[in-house]
């Protein structure tokens, strides 16, 4: 049975502690899935001079006219704006909601995720009944309670009912995206996604993530504050990755929220076609909406990143795991700091990405990402040194990973995923 929807979109601007009404968004829903959605700026909110683009392509400022609702398509055909699907909870998040409203997986329709989810999501929209409707309260939880969030994270994959004593959970868990376990903890007026151990892991990924983070730091990538913090009184010993929030800011009374689109959503793909896209395609789309000044060094950055994926064997390097951030003052969108790096563990010596990384496809050797370095506008000279930087680094994963106190039998367990620079055809590179 199909259900049609009207939601008001809101945006919060710059350092305003206050979301405005962008927007109406209307949605025709099937059982669970959006079947066609359609958007309308509000006059109001264009005429500010703040106002912030939604996304990259169907819903810029440029070319906006106000006023009647069901004036936007999705582009590509797709059901629902890639902008409104990042604002969404997605593996995780759906099932704490599930958990919370005691229903079976995927069973609720998207309309019900959206509401359910509270207005500490991802990124700076936010969802109302009316344009008029007050905000939900987005209550923060403090760090100090990780361990009951951890305990409700448990639950939540047992596929147990959190009691009300534990339901902080409800609070902190389904705002973000991605499948793992996570919820989002406030430290010092800071804002972390907590990232949890999941049940069934086969190495210590919360130690092991936050120290691939760090050595992405040490080959000169952008990455967010991260820590790791041992959860007192855990049977088991486990730790929880912190990791700082790039779409939030912390201002007086409460925090600034940053406009944010995933990689997807620039690239108007829907979820299943992610594997076709490449490295190279995400660069050259970041020419029509880079903040002014940024084009250069962004696209150096995300060279930086596959060359650094490669060497990780970091394949879950989809989409959603790349991300734009808003910058009101250059008025254009900027690479996000880097998140959710993992080297994954493997025997195969032939090793391919998610994304495309040359003209081999998706074939994770540095050669074959040296084949398209024209195309992040690198002279060869220049990709090559990024190249040689990384593989230096990445080299000695093991002294950087001790010095944070990984200890030597969590690096055995990973010591698989790190390639040798010669090995994945560093020469060949070089050359
Ligand atoms: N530091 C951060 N600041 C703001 N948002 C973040 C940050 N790190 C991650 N996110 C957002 O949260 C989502 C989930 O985080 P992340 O990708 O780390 O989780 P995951 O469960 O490991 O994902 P996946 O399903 O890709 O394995 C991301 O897709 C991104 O939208
Ligand atoms: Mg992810």
């Amino acid at each position: 049975m199909l259900a049609e929807l009207n939601t008001a979109v809101f945006a919060f601007l710059g350092a305003e502690l206050h979301a405005v009404p962008a927007g109406l968004l209307h949605l025709d829903e099937g059982n669970t899935d959006v079947v066609a959605s359609r958007f309308g700026f509000g006059s109001r909110y264009l005429q500010r001079s703040n106002a912030a683009p939604l996304d990259t392509s169907a819903l810029r400022l440029e070319g906006a006219v106000p006023g009647s609702e069901k004036q936007i398509a999705p582009p590509n055909g797709l059901a629902l704006f890639g902008a409104v699907r990042d604002a969404l909870p997605d593996l995780w998040g759906r099932r704490v909601i599930e958990n919370k409203l005691n229903v079976p997986a995927n069973s609720l329709r998207e309309s019900d995720y959206m509401r359910h989810a509270g207005s500490n999501r991802f990124g700076a929209l936010d969802f109302r009944d009316t344009p008029e409707s007050e905000a939900e309260d987005g209550l923060l939880v403090p760090v100090i309670h990780l361990s009951y969030l951890l305990d409700s994270a448990d639950r939540v994959q047992r596929g147990e009912h959190i009691p009300d004593s534990l339901a902080l959970l409800f609070q902190a868990g389904p705002t973000m995206g991605g499948a793992r376990p996570k919820a989002v903890v406030v430290s010092d007026r800071l804002q972390y996604l907590a990232k949890f151990p999941a049940l069934g892991d086969a190495f210590n990924v919360p130690v092991i993530e936050r120290a691939t983070l760090e050595l992405a730091r040490a080959c000169g990538l952008d990455v967010p504050t991260t820590d790791v913090v041992r959860i007192p009184n855990d049977s088991n010993g486990r730790d929880v990755m912190l990791i700082e929030r790039f779409d939030r800011s912390a201002i007086a009374g409460g925090w600034a929220r940053h406009p944010v689109v995933s990689a997807l959503t620039v690239l108007e793909l829907h979820e299943s076609e992610s594997q076709n896209a490449s490295y190279a395609a995400l660069s050259d789309r970041m020419g029509r909406f880079a903040a002014h000044g940024r084009v250069d060094a962004d696209r150096a950055e995300l060279f930086g990143r596959m060359v650094f994926n490669i060497l990780v064997s970091n394949d879950d390097d989809h989409l959603r795991n790349h991300a734009f951030v808003w910058h009101p003052q250059a008025r254009g969108w900027a690479l996000s700091p880097l998140y959710d790096v993992v080297p994954k563990p493997q025997i195969a010596t032939t090793r391919r990405l998610h994304l495309g990384v040359g003209k081999q496809g998706r074939l994770a050797t540095l050669d074959n990402a040296l084949s398209e370095s024209g195309r992040f506008g690198l002279a060869r000279h220049k990709a090559q040194e990024i190249i040689e930087r990384i593989s230096a680094v990445t080299r000695e994963w093991r002294t950087v990973f001790n010095q944070l106190g990984v200890s030597d039998a969590e690096c055995d367990k990973v010591a698989t995923a790190f390639r040798k620079p010669r090995d994945v055809g560093l020469e060949a590179a070089l050359n």
